[in-house]
């Protein structure tokens, strides 16, 4: 079955869903438009998660994806805690913030019992994870509740792993994307190749319809990650001006500059791509100090609040794919009819 049927859209183009930058407006106006929109769920308290679902379901009766993280939630490391204020410490400085105030705070949330009674009451048509599936009792909830299942894979064993667990569908994420790369089996951030490698790889090795995910922008992208052997693709940073996204003023003035993307754990304590800024340079890119996913969240939280009301980037969450020149400031809908473009352009 084609994957627009499946997934019951116009279009085989699905919203990435973004945590933090984006709710129901963003995801209303892609479902209008004929293509998945998402609502992800990671960086929200349960109450404003329902809140959005029931704004969501009350505006449409087309498709839509919730989208959750499946982490395990660490234990807090009071040493290695203490060892990153010390190192962010000159930065702390720099705006009088008291450092033994903050305290370790898991910033994202993952899937559980809770979020399956939210899954169990809406019926989502699409429920997709990032970071692995979550336990199989939990994943058995959502397969009875009638929603399709999606997962992230960065790497072929991964396809593998969530075939193999009835995934309907994988979304072969590359190198390029923006945000958290959804990888679970292994931290090698060398395994994860780019759309180009990665994509053939993955349609090879699985039976399941494999959405492409990372650098895709427009037209040309859609139909390029199509003749590769997509089903479908999904797209989140090319979303992140339009008048519908939650992106913050300084990521958006981010977004219109010609910067560099690198991946960082310094932020959440996971590698995710975004827009270098002075945390990411200071700090990292990459570091293995930075506090455990999601525990890393409440350090540099005081520092992007005192700067950002300065107009300053410096240690706000940048996210976003390598593609981000592309970018444009319209219509949710006007970017997702120029992306469907690419699928008329197909043999
Ligand atoms: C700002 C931002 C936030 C993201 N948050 C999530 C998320 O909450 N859940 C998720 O599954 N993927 C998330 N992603 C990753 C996307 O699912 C997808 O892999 C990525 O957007 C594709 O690459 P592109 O940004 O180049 O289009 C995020 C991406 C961005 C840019």
């Amino acid at each position: 079955m084609d994957l627009a049927d499946l997934l019951g859209i116009r279009w085989p183009l699905l919203q990435a869903p973004m945590a933090g930058v984006q709710g129901s407006r963003l995801a209303l106006a892609v479902c209008e438009a004929g293509g998945l929109g998402a609502l992800p769920a990671a960086a929200l308290t349960p109450d404003a998660l329902d809140a959005e679902v029931r704004r969501l379901r009350a505006a449409t009766d087309r498709p839509w994806n919730l989208n959750f993280f499946c982490h395990a939630p660490p234990t807090s490391d009071a040493v290695r805690e203490q060892a990153w204020r010390e190192r962010l410490h000159t930065d702390y400085a720099r705006f009088g913030i008291d450092a033994t105030a903050i305290v370790a705070a898991p910033g994202r949330r993952p899937f559980d019992a809770n979020a399956l009674a939210l899954v169990v009451a809406h019926r989502p048509a699409v429920v997709s994870f990032h970071f692995g599936l979550p336990a199989e009792a939990l994943l058995a909830g959502v397969r009875e509740a009638g929603c399709r299942v999606l997962g992230s894979a960065t790497s072929v064993d991964e396809a593998r792993w969530l075939q193999a667990r009835g995934a309907d569908a994988v979304i072969a994420q590359g190198w390029e994307a923006g945000g958290h790369r959804g990888h679970f089996l292994s931290d090698d951030l060398d395994v994860q190749a780019d759309l180009a490698t990665l994509l053939p790889q993955i349609v090879a090795a699985v039976d399941v319809p494999v959405i492409a995910a990372g650098g895709i922008a427009d037209a040309r992208d859609v139909a390029a990650a199509m003749a590769l052997g997509a089903a479908g693709v999904q797209v989140g940073t090319a979303y992140l001006l339009c008048p519908e996204a939650d992106t913050r003023a300084v990521h958006r003035q981010a977004l219109r500059e010609a910067r560099a993307t690198a991946v960082t754990n310094v932020f959440t304590g996971r590698p995710a791509r975004g827009i270098v800024n002075h945390a990411m340079a200071a700090w990292g890119p990459l570091s293995a100090d930075a506090p455990a996913f999601p525990l890393a969240t409440a350090f540099s939280a005081p520092l992007r609040e005192a700067a950002e009301p300065h107009g300053l980037d410096d240690y706000s969450l940048l996210w976003a794919g390598r593609r981000f020149p592309a970018c444009e400031e319209r219509p949710a809908a006007e970017v997702t009819e120029a992306l469907a473009q690419g699928f008329r352009a197909r043999p």
